[in-house]
């Protein structure tokens, strides 16, 4: 992306946390936003902060679940701000707790924001900027989560390596065309997340590992307190759309859990002389690998 100054971006989630941090860098380069939230008061304050500091921008209550209300939403930003440029697909939920405990509700609420939330947003904006023919990014805020799992993160870790999944085939479907992608993966964000029960629909309410009390909240608070400030991940994460960058990881802490990953799946990688077929299936081009071996 060649500058950021001027463009209209979109940024779910941006009533709090790392899109309010997207949000307030974002105008601080001189783009126009709408920042789309679940959460009226969250807009309420984020709105009225930038009002008094001279850089308004546009907020809109969308429940990022509703395709519908998706596009509604779309065609108001293109009405009072023109075309998106930049899609920030950021808004995200999490709960934790081991697998065993975990209702149908806890899957289905953790899914539809964080995975349906990035297809919706992907769905909405990605026909209408291939149209435009503009130069046009999509980012997806995922976490470490898409590479790293840890036990008691077990829906939010599947909606995260989902996400990564998803960008990364989407990377390679638009390889020729004018809309490149990123997908951000933070470690912890000192943000609102540990409060995300807040946002839950009543009709997703029965949850097998905690009900949102104040005490869950200060347990969860105290895991991301020391975390990045969101206005910083977002610097990082401009920079990085600025050079078309793919991956956007800004915690240097995850490189040793990363090599410790790739070396355990390299051990467990079948060797060329202990499969009979491996010969067949190169000679046969069978798609997925590769004949070149490491040294
Ligand atoms: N905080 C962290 O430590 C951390 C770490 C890695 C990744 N992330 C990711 O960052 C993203 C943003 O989270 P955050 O930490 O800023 O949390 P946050 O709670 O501060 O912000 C998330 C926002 O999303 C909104 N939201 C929730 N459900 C919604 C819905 N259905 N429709 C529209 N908006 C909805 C919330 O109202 C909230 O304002 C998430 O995708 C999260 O997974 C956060």
């Amino acid at each position: 992306m060649t500058g950021i100054s001027g463009k209209v971006a979109f940024v779910t989630g941006g009533g709090s946390g790392v899109g309010l941090g997207q949000a307030k860098a974002l105008v601080k380069a001189g783009a126009k936003v709408a920042i789309a939230d679940i959460m009226q008061d969250r807009l309420d304050e984020a709105a009225a902060d930038f009002e008094a500091a001279g850089t308004p921008v546009m907020p809109i209550k969308l429940d990022l679940t509703d395709p519908h209300a998706f596009a509604q939403a779309a065609d108001r930003v293109v009405h009072e701000l023109g075309p998106v440029q930049l899609l920030f697909s950021t808004a995200g939920v999490s709960q934790f707790g081991p697998l065993q405990l975990a209702t149908m509700e806890d899957w289905r609420w953790q899914i539809d924001v964080n995975l349906y939330g990035l297809i919706n947003a992907v769905q909405t904006f990605l026909p209408r900027m291939l149209e435009g023919g503009d130069e046009c990014h999509i980012t997806a805020t995922a976490s470490m989560s898409a590479f790293i799992a840890l036990g008691g993160c077990g829906i939010y870790t599947a909606t995260k390596m989902a996400q990564r999944g998803l960008m990364e085939c989407l990377d390679q479907d638009l390889a020729d065309t004018k809309v490149n992608c990123s997908l951000l993966c933070p470690g912890a964000v000192n943000s609102n997340i540990h409060q995300s029960m807040r946002a839950r629909p009543s009709h997703l309410a029965n949850t097998g590992f905690y009900t949102g009390t104040e005490q869950d909240e200060a347990r969860l608070k105290s895991v991301i307190e020391h975390g990045m400030d969101p206005e910083r991940l977002a610097g990082y994460t401009l920079e990085a759309i600025e050079k078309n960058q793919f991956y956007i990881l800004p915690y240097p802490e995850f490189r040793v859990p990363l090599v410790e990953l790739q070396e355990r799946v390299l051990d467990s990688l079948a060797r060329p002389e202990d499969d009979p077929e491996y010969e067949m299936r190169i000679s046969k081009g069978v798609p997925g690998g590769s004949s070149e071996q490491p040294a």
